[in-house]
């Protein structure tokens, strides 16, 4: 069973600009980055509430007085987005849930009124989920549909929590989170049968850290979830079953096990190894970190603050004129700046910047940002364009050519000129088809092949052109490969990734 996928790991890496250093055996070492956890409750710094994407643009953003000050306190902090991905049910907003509860975002009255209502509902259990669903279609089914969207703050680091819905009909939501993301917490249910039935073909476990890795997710968090379920009851043979298994998985996929990825046990809806570590009495066999510190202590490398002005528009709104939201992925932004919106090179002015909910007059790579301009009607921007340097603006193109790697074509079909699928980069989602298939690449010497190429099959590597209907914003994958790295989907699957050579 994907036999294929191991000898395109490399492959696949290459893709994701990883080196191959090694180190322990991926859990952090606890003692060295023991956050004060204790202090977090005393952050002055809350948000009540998760918002949805989607709710986002009614949240009131809140004028700071004093600018400066909170630019400082801003730039001491480093900053990082923390996509929760994982098979549906697996606990990804109850745990996203129990954190804000946990770091004190959330108040015992708020929990009580969620208890109500998740009970008048008879989803007892949902309570805590409810923090991070906070629309009623969410709540009364028991499913995230929305990437909701929330922030809390250690000692070193703020975060931005952006919870996915698991469900394979909202894969492309989950892509648009994922996108925005340096790091990911996968979270799996421990549960008798659900870790199997995440893990299956059809399920989304695989196809989430697939996913997540093409997108730029650099880091995984693999918390194994519902260790308290009676089925469970923080079994370690259990738990050392998951993880045995996923390991080879997450190689195949592009991870460096060792380096990149650290698995914990957890039960989100107990808040059991979250906050502070896990009890002895309660679980004898596991020594290692609870999730805060090991969020604390991931390093990612970030973005080059002195390149070229690039962010990708997830969203946009009115509000005291136009308002683009999206996620820094090279060069700064300042207040005052001349810039282009691509790919309609409509000049614009940067009125105001903020970060959460706060304004700052500058902001670098990895910033999740709303940033008010002038110069353009709301109804001229699309998600997908592209907020650029205009001394440097980013490439626009109808067509490019791409190194691609089938993963799974539905019913076994053939890959061949003419296919046609929906393209994912960056906030892009467009029709695209294949129009020609230039060369083969043999997985194993990972040398061209020099037969013509007609169609390929699963697992094959092949460079091709693709053309979109409309013009896009890219660029090539060795230039920012965050704007050259994408997915290819036919009906709701994902069939291949790919990286952008030529435009
Ligand atoms: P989608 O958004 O639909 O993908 O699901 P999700 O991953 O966000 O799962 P959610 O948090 O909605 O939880 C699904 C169910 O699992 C709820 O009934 C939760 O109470 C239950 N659950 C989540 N975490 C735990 C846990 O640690 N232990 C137990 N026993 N149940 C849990
Ligand atoms: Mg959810």
């Amino acid at each position: 069973m994907f036999v294929w996928m191991v000898d395109l790991e490399e492959d696949i890496r290459s893709l994701q600009l990883d080196s191959a250093a090694e180190d322990i055996n991926g859990v952090v070492n606890p003692e060295d980055e023991k956050p004060d956890v204790d202090k977090m409750d005393e952050d002055p710094k809350q948000e009540v509430q998760a918002q949805s994407v989607e709710a986002e643009p009614k949240a009131k953003v809140k004028e700071i007085l004093s600018v400066q000050d909170e630019e400082d306190e801003q730039m001491k902090k480093r900053h990082l987005n923390v996509v929760f991905i994982g098979h549906v049910d697996a606990g990804k907003s109850t745990t996203g849930g129990q954190i804000l509860f946990l770091s004190g975002q959330v108040d015992d009255r708020t929990i009580q009124k969620y208890e109500k209502e998740a009970k008048d509902k008879s989803r007892e259990s949902w309570y805590m989920a409810y923090i991070m669903d906070t629309n009623e279609e969410e709540r009364v089914k028991g499913k995230t549909v929305e990437v909701g969207r929330a922030h809390f703050e250690t000692d070193t680091t703020r975060f931005t929590i952006l919870d996915a819905p698991g469900h394979k009909s909202y894969v492309p939501n989950m892509i648009s989170g994922a996108s925005q993301a340096d790091i990911g917490v996968l979270v799996i249910s421990a549960r008798k049968g659900e870790f199997e039935t995440g893990y299956e073909r059809g399920g989304q476990t695989r196809e989430h850290v697939q996913l997540a890795k093409t997108l730029g997710v650099t880091k995984l968090l693999v918390v194994v979830n519902k260790m308290d379920d009676p089925t469970v009851n923080w079994s370690k043979e259990r738990y050392d079953e998951i993880e045995s298994k996923m390991i080879p998985f997450l190689k195949q996929s592009g991870y460096n096990v060792k380096k990149d990825v650290s698995f914990l046990p957890i039960s989100g809806l107990m808040g059991l190894n979250i906050k502070t570590r896990l009890d002895k009495s309660l679980c004898s066999w596991w020594d290692g970190p609870c999730l805060f510190e090991s969020l604390d202590s991931i390093e990612v490398p970030m973005g080059d603050p002195k390149s070229p002005f690039r962010m990708p528009i997830i969203d946009k709104f009115k509000d005291m004129g136009t308002v683009v939201m999206g996620k820094v992925e090279s060069g700064t932004i300042r207040d005052g700046d001349s810039l282009l919106i691509m790919p309609n090179k409509d000049h614009v002015k940067v009125v105001a910047i903020y970060i959460d909910e706060n304004r700052v007059t500058l902001a670098g790579p990895g910033e999740n940002l709303r940033v008010r301009l002038s110069g353009v009607e709301e109804e001229d921007i699309l998600s997908g364009f592209v907020l650029s340097s205009a001394a440097n603006p980013i490439s626009t193109v109808t067509e490019f050519v791409a190194q691609l790697q089938i993963l799974e074509l539905l019913d076994n079909a053939i890959f061949t000129a003419g296919y046609k699928a929906v393209l994912h980069v960056h906030s892009v989602v467009e029709e695209c088809e294949i129009v020609e298939l230039l060369q083969q690449i043999d997985p194993k010497t990972r040398k061209p092949i020099k037969k013509k190429v007609l169609f390929v099959k699963n697992g094959a590597i092949v460079l091709c052109r693709v053309q979109v209907n409309n013009v896009i914003c890219v660029e090539k994958f060795s230039d920012f490969p965050q704007l050259g790295r994408f997915t290819l989907r036919t009906e709701g699957k994902t069939v291949a990734v790919g990286k952008i050579t030529a435009l």
